[in-house]
């Protein structure tokens, strides 16, 4: 990497879902000091930097992204000091920290909520939030058709001072996660004060929830109802991706550019190309989620599209590309590939091709120990979804299962509390840190490696060349090495070339069917892949 280049743009994120990544307290729910106690084995993995799932204030409706308190900590995960005490430990290891930052919306139990209830309609609390009058002779309907991504009406209806039915106000998520009014310069001000309190402690920026939110299209104007998917692309979806969303950007970065290397990662469900980049100016967001891959069926042409599609997105604005396999959001890699063996033989080959590309790389924890989804039992979810849809949808609860350290049992180290806040499969006890640390052949010895290949490599170049490859198979170029990837039916031949490593077992000169990938120093590598 050149010197001048900043240190996010060959980044390893590790995204740490505090909930369930290690309890210190024994209540079974993941901590501040559960993660500090445990950054030495992100040290060993080789993260740059870790993105902390929120820790503030919250009742926990969405698990932290209802903020009732977006400069305190909340009780289930520490306090203050906790948080410096990670802080300190991660940069004695040379782990950057990394916040979420929930700018969209706050919880129902924010004081500023709490007070436009009480304050009345056209108060300048209720002007903090998107509050309106009713349609129909009563107002009796929502003012527009808007649906919540959760499920069900966007708009909820409060009861008055006076005890009678009253204002309606907006909330795209749950209806405890009501959207702040982006037209308040008080909202502005809030912010700044929140990104101040965390970046003066030492924390090196934010991944900005909905970051194509907050801004909604003037006049609230009626949306097509379509399948309201829990994130679908916004098009010209009038809650989203609105112009003036740009102009909270470019307040974020004018503070963030006041701190040495903060970083602000955009979690923007934008797939046009162009709208996409617009995020990335130089002004605005440093890094943008891009969630192509994702989205992606384990498929070459596929794949290949969104690698391009994404390379070309980001090159429109000289920005860094960045890439992602999972977090706690969608269904974990391996059950979205097929689930069992294979499930988890692509979701390793994906990881190396995820790992050779350029740019920056986002690892939601348990996906180094190639973890699936749980199948978890109705009386156990938590997830606003589940309840919002009627039970329609499952929710995300699935791939939020804490994570399993050590031991043949749940909770396998995670926690002193057998009774963790999801319930903990006992299969995993073959998938444990502990367990997979002492086996060379494991997800977790491979994630290993991959990363220690992609520490090795030079320069900050974004620029990748596909080789000829079977149609079935990938093959591409990329700063010093060959990355090919089978993902057909037969077995292809292997370039010549020295393997640094592959995902499954090789079979003399031949990248099996359907699952495997591999990594070679480009300088060995005289010919392309030939087909058989
Ligand atoms: C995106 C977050 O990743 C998700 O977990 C959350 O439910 C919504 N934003 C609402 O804040």
């Amino acid at each position: 990497m050149s010197d001048d280049s900043p240190w996010w743009s060959r980044a390893v994120f590790y995204q740490v879902y505090a909930r369930s990544f290690a309890d210190s307290d024994g209540d079974g729910v993941g901590d501040l000091d559960g993660v500090a106690a445990r950054l030495d084995y992100l040290k060993l993995l080789g993260a740059d930097a870790i993105w902390l799932n929120p820790v503030t204030v919250s009742p926990m409706v969405d698990h932290g992204y209802d903020v009732a308190d977006p400069r305190d900590i909340d009780p289930l995960f520490g306090d203050l000091d906790a948080l410096d005490r990670l802080v300190t430990a991660a940069h004695q290891r040379a782990i950057k920290v990394t916040m979420d930052l929930v700018p969209n919306h706050t919880s129902s139990q924010h004081r500023w909520f709490q007070a436009a209830l009480v304050a009345g309609a056209d108060s300048t609390q209720r002007d903090r939030y998107i509050f309106r009058d009713g349609r129909g002779d009563d107002g009796a309907l929502p003012p527009n058709n808007w649906v919540s991504v959760f499920g069900g009406p966007a708009w909820t209806r409060v009861t008055e001072p006076d005890g009678n039915p009253g204002q309606w106000y907006l909330h795209l998520f749950d209806a405890e996660q009501p959207d702040l009014n982006w037209d308040n310069p008080e909202v502005f001000e809030d912010l700044e004060r929140t990104l101040r309190f965390w970046l003066d402690r030492g924390v090196h920026g934010f991944r900005i929830d909905v970051a194509h939110g907050m801004a909604k299209a003037p006049g609230l104007p009626d949306m097509e109802v379509a399948e309201n998917k829990l994130f679908s692309d916004p098009g010209d979806d009038p809650r989203f991706n609105v112009e003036s969303v740009h102009e909270i950007h470019r307040f974020i970065r004018r503070v963030l550019d006041d701190y040495d290397g903060a970083v602000a990662v955009g979690e923007v469900w934008v797939y046009d190309n162009a709208q996409f980049a617009a995020y990335l100016r130089h002004d605005e967001l440093h890094l943008g989620f891009n969630f192509r891959l994702v989205r992606t069926e384990y498929e070459a042409r596929a794949l290949r599209d969104a690698i391009d599609n994404s390379l070309a997105a980001v090159a429109l604005e000289g920005a860094t590309p960045t890439w992602t396999l999972s977090n706690h959001d969608v269904e974990r890699e391996v059950t979205r590939y097929g689930g069992g063996a294979t499930g988890l033989a692509r979701a390793r080959a994906m990881a190396l091709v995820m790992l050779a590309l350029p740019g920056a790389v986002f690892v939601y924890n348990g996906e180094e120990l190639g973890l699936a989804n749980v199948d978890l039992p109705d009386e156990v979810l938590q997830d606003p979804v589940w309840f919002r849809s009627g039970g329609r949808e499952r929710g995300r609860d699935g791939c939020r299962v804490p994570m399993p350290w050590s031991g043949e049992q749940p909770p396998f180290g995670f926690s002193d509390n057998p009774d963790t806040w999801l319930p903990m499969p006992p299969q995993w006890a073959s998938l444990t840190v502990e367990r997979q640390l002492g086996d060379p052949g494991s997800t977790l010895s491979f994630f290993r490696r991959a990363l220690k290949i992609r520490r090795g490599f030079t320069g900050t170049g974004t620029e990748l060349q596909w080789v000829d490859a079977p149609a079935d198979a990938l093959i591409f170029r990329v700063e010093g090495l060959v990355c090919a990837l089978n993902a057909g039916a037969e077995p292809i031949a292997l370039p010549d070339g020295d393997v640094l490593l592959t995902s499954g077992p090789l079979v003399g000169g031949w990248l099996p069917p359907d699952t495997a990938a591999w990594l070679a120093p480009v300088r060995s590598v005289s010919s392309a892949a030939r087909c058989p």
